[in-house]
């Protein structure tokens, strides 16, 4: 048995001090040391050339300067994707109850409070995706389509008047 039980010990301390912070890495953009020979950059990663554009940012820009017609298939959609992302804080009927807020998380205004009644759609396109306060942003998750489909169905819910019924 005490053989048995210094095995255990033996192994549970070899286990110690090997946290995966201290593996050897590199840094994006921090030096290579001599790792990469012949790499034209100092680092993992080259730096981009000034003025590079992310592939299909004009694309992405046009969809959000470009307001879609508002039809029953937007709202479905919009009501999917908001249901998916902004419902855990904002809650099915936009109260601000969602279940995330219910374990802690700053509670965000009803969409039905008369500033988001009132706020233009552009402020609550830019919501989604520069993040507002210490709201993310979901700019690597939702296309710009969707955050005017999304807006669409918050003004849904804004005109029957949800997010009323909780306090
Ligand atoms: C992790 C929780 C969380 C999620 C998920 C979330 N929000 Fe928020 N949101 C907040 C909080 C908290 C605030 C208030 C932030 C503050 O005042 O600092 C807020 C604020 C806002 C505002 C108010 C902006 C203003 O100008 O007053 C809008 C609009 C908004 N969110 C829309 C959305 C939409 C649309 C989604 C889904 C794509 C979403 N949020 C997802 C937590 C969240």
């Amino acid at each position: 048995m005490r053989k048995v039980c210094a095995l255990i010990l033996v192994v549970a301390l070899a286990g110690c001090g090997e946290s995966m912070d201290r593996q050897n890495r590199l840094k994006t953009y921090g030096e290579a040391h001599g790792l990469a020979p012949g790499w034209p950059g100092q680092g993992e990663a080259l730096v981009p050339p000034a003025g590079t554009v992310s592939q299909n940012a004009a694309a992405r820009d046009k969809a959000l300067a470009t307001p879609p017609p508002v039809n029953p298939a937007l709202l479905f959609r919009g009501r999917e994707r908001y249901e998916i992302y902004c419902a855990p804080c904002h809650g099915l009927t936009g109260a601000g109850d969602g279940v995330i807020v219910r374990r802690g998380f700053p509670r965000p205004k009803s969409f039905d409070d008369p500033d988001q009644r009132q706020a233009p759609a552009d402020r609550l396109l830019s919501a989604i995706g520069n993040g507002f306060g210490r709201m993310y942003s979901f700019s690597d998750r939702v296309e710009p389509a969707d955050r005017w489909a999304i807006v669409a169905y918050i003004r849904a819910l804004q005109l029957a008047g949800k997010g009323k019924a909780t306090p």
